[in-house]
């Protein structure tokens, strides 16, 4: 059966826009005018709406301030060089959405709802999309639970919103990571394949622990025995070692990363050897120690491809190239940019033009 989709909209009375400048963007700090709402109440969800970005009200006894039952998505629009708006695999955020939601208990929405809210969405806000080289529109959809209610149980009620805000780099320099060995993301079992915001939470206090060491973020490896690479940050991570691409088998404890397949994708298109396993630390450890890891960087939507500089086990750091302009990162970087900003052809259906 197919869904009706009546999005009403309430425009803000006078765009903030003129107050932006598109030039010095920084991530997560300017937001669009509009956002997309939608309300799950009695099974279903309904009262589709567009309507000024603004404060949203809840009582003190909301289940979301307490137990964080909450799932977020992010992804981002880009313009080509004739102002059309392309947005980059949106398809599989709608998808990863629904996925964490079913592991939080959230009730998932049709693929077609979450397209409907983001492509009007993104049309009344369509000045908003920046078009300087290293910026673009951040989408941030999530959903989250709205009963008053402080008995543990799944919320009855929940919103779905979508807003956007333009932004540049998530990250302004190479990073300097440690390898964690205390401190876990996830377990198998729990939570880590999820974009629940619970998981951001919990490595706040690791990081923080790291950055007083003076490193920017952790890599973080497996909760049992801390022996296997699993992510680094709030990002999927890369080694390039001799000539192959390493990194963690995606499953219930690392994050099944858009970037991350993307990436990966372009590397065998490219004819280069990828192998997504188990990844040690010892045999990485021993690869810097050697002088065999060419390179190691995240992959994400918000950092999109981030290189690391050093990385620090168990008090030794291991620094690594990272300007060189023939690396694997910078190319597989480029080419990435080259089709989410339309300079390339789409040969993958990788691009949905709004
Ligand atoms: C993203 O890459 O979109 C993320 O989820 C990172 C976010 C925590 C800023």
């Amino acid at each position: 059966m197919t869904e009706t989709i009546e999005i009403d909209y309430l425009p803000a009375l006078e765009s903030r826009i003129s107050k932006v400048d598109f030039s010095k963007m920084v991530f997560g700090k300017v937001y669009s005018d509009h956002m997309f709402v939608a309300d799950y109440t009695k099974g279903q969800w309904k009262d589709f709406r567009i309507e000024p970005y603004d404060l949203l009200s809840f009582t003190p006894g909301s289940a979301i301030l307490h137990y964080g039952q909450s799932v977020f998505e992010g992804l981002k629009a880009y313009r080509n060089d004739v102002g059309e708006i392309l947005i980059f695999r949106p398809d599989k955020n709608a998808k990863r959405l629904n996925l964490s939601a079913e592991r939080m208990c959230i009730p998932t929405l049709s693929e077609d709802l979450f397209m409907k809210g983001l492509t009007e969405l993104i049309k009344k806000d369509k000045e908003w999309v920046p078009s300087l080289s290293g910026t673009s529109l951040y989408i941030r959809p999530y959903i989250f639970a709205m009963d008053e209610y402080i008995g543990i149980r799944p919320s009855e009620t929940y919103k779905f919103i979508i807003f956007t805000c333009p932004v540049g780099a998530y990250y302004s320099k190479p990073l300097k990571v440690k390898i964690e060995t205390e401190f876990s993301r996830s377990v198998q079992g729990g939570t880590g394949y999820a974009k629940a915001a619970g998981n951001y939470a919990g490595s706040l206090y690791p990081a923080k622990l790291a950055q007083k060491e003076g490193y920017d973020q952790l890599i973080w490896t497996d909760g049992v025995t801390h022996k296997y690479i699993e992510e680094a940050g709030t990002m999927n991570i890369m080694f390039v070692v001799g000539d192959k691409v390493l990194t963690a088998t995606t499953n219930d404890t690392v994050l099944s990363g858009i970037t991350r397949e993307s990436v990966l994708t372009i590397a065998r298109d490219w004819g280069i050897k990828v192998e997504e396993r188990q990844v040690s630390v010892a045999e990485i450890v021993q690869a810097l120690k050697a002088g065999e890891v060419k390179e190691a960087f995240g992959t994400g939507t918000a950092a999109t491809i981030t290189k690391i500089e050093t990385i620090g086990y168990e008090g030794a750091n291991f620094d690594l190239p990272v300007d060189d302009e023939r690396s694997f990162s910078t190319r597989v970087l480029k080419e990435l940019d080259d089709i989410r900003t339309g300079k390339k052809p789409d040969e993958r259906g990788w691009v949905y033009k709004v």
